[in-house]
C-alpha cells in the first residue's frame, strides 16, 4: 500500500494554526466575521517547528492569510488537472519560475529524448503553481554543481528529490520549503544475492556500493559503515544501474522510490533489500531573499498534502 507523505506530526499543526491565524486577523478587520469561533489554542511555537533542525522550517510561520484562504479551497478531483478555481487565491501573479533539477531520478524528475522533463516533481509543482499562480519551468543541471548554481542566482528554485538538509541551505543560500513528501534509502542488490540482507552487510565485506555522489544514499552508505575502498561514485543514478546489472556492482543505496523504479523495470535481475532504514523529507530549496516564493509555495504545499493530491499524484507515479 502506499503510504503518502509522512509529514511530522507537528508540521500537521500548521494549518491549524494558520486557519487560527487568519480568524485572528480576521478578528482585527471585522469582529462579526469571527463570532462563535474559540480563541486559537495552538502552541506557536510547536507549529513553527515542524520537527527537525532545518532553519529553513521557520518560513513555514510566515505563510500569509491568503495562504490559508487557499488551504481551504476545494480542490480537484483528478490531480492531473488543473484546479481551476485555486488560481483565484494565487499569489504570484502568474509569475514565471525556472527550476533546476537533475533529471535522472525516476520516478521523480527524468528527460524524455525529446527533452521534456517528466515526473512527479513537475507535475506536483504544477500544481502547486495552480495554487500559487505561477508557471514552473524546469531546466535540467547537473547534481555536483546545483546548490551552487541556486547561489549564483542560475535558477529561481531546486526541485530535484532534494532530502532537506541544514548544510544545504547554508551551501544554496537557500530556505527549504516545508516537507512536500518523505522517502528513506534502501538497498538494491542484484536478484540472485542472497548475501545481502541489510547495511550491516554491505559495511562487514568487500561488497561494492554503489551510489549517487553527494546524495544522502552517499551519505547513508558511508555512515552505515561501507569502508571508502568499496564506495563507488556516480554522477548520476542510472549510471550506478547500469553498473549493477552489468554486475560491476553489488549493491546501489538510493531513496526507495527511485530503488523500487528501477528494480520494477528489471525484476528479474534486480530486488530491493528489506525496508527502507532511514527518513527523510523531501523540500523545495528556494534562495533565502525569496520569502514571497517560499511563503506560496509552503501554503500551497499544505493546501496540496490536506487535499490529498499530493498523495494522489504520488499514486499516479507508481510511489509508495
Ligand atoms: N534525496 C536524495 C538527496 O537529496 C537524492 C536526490 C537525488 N536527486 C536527483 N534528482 N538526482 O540526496
Amino acid at each position: 500500500m502506499r503510504s503518502g507523505p509522512r509529514l511530522p506530526i507537528r508540521l500537521m499543526l500548521i494549518p491549524a494554526l494558520l486557519l487560527a491565524a487568519t480568524m485572528g486577523i480576521a478578528a482585527c478587520d471585522n469582529s462579526s466575521q469571527t463570532a462563535g469561533y474559540p480563541p486559537p489554542v495552538v502552541d506557536p511555537a510547536a507549529a513553527r517547528d515542524p520537527g527537525y533542525p532545518a532553519p529553513g522550517d521557520e518560513a513555514s510561520e510566515d505563510v500569509d492569510e491568503d495562504g490559508a484562504d487557499e488551504a481551504q479551497t476545494e480542490t480537484a478531483e483528478d490531480p492531473t488537472i488543473v484546479d481551476e478555481g485555486s488560481m483565484l487565491g494565487g499569489d504570484l501573479g502568474g509569475r514565471v519560475i525556472r527550476i533546476g533539477t537533475d533529471a535522472t531520478y525516476p520516478p521523480f524528475e527524468s528527460e524524455e529524448p525529446d527533452g521534456a522533463i517528466v515526473g512527479f516533481d513537475p507535475d506536483l509543482l504544477r500544481l502547486l503553481c495552480d495554487h500559487a499562480g505561477c508557471t514552473a519551468e524546469f531546466v535540467a543541471t547537473d547534481w555536483t554543481g546545483i546548490f551552487a548554481a541556486l547561489k549564483a542566482g542560475e535558477f529561481d528554485a531546486l526541485m530535484s528529490a532534494i532530502t532537506i538538509l541544514p548544510e544545504r541551505e547554508e551551501n544554496s543560500g537557500g530556505l527549504f520549503t516545508v516537507p512536500y513528501y518523505s522517502i528513506g534509502q534502501v538497498i538494491v542488490a542484484a536478484a540472485d544475492n542472497a548475501d545481502i540482507a541489510g547495511i550491516d552487510d554491505l559495511a562487514s565485506t568487500e561488497a561494492l556500493v554503489g551510489v549517487q555522489t553527494g546524495t544522502t544514499g552517499d551519505t547513508a552508505a558511508t555512515e552505515g559503515g561501507v569502508p571508502e575502498d568499496s564506495m563507488q561514485r556516480y554522477d548520476t543514478i542510472p549510471l550506478a544501474f547500469q553498473a549493477l546489472l552489468n554486475g560491476d556492482l553489488d549493491a546501489i543505496v538510493c531513496d526507495a522510490p527511485t530503488a523500487a523504479n528501477y528494480v520494477g523495470e528489471n525484476p528479474d535481475d534486480l530486488r530491493v533489500v528489506g525496508e527502507p532504514f532511514t527518513t527523510e523529507d523531501y523540500g523545495i530549496l528556494v534562495p533565502d531573499y525569496d520569502t514571497e516564493l517560499l511563503d506560496a509555495l509552503n501554503a500551497a504545499i499544505l493546501a496540496l498534502d490536506e487535499s490529498g493530491d499530493i498523495a494522489r499524484l504520488a499514486e499516479i507515479h507508481g510511489i509508495e
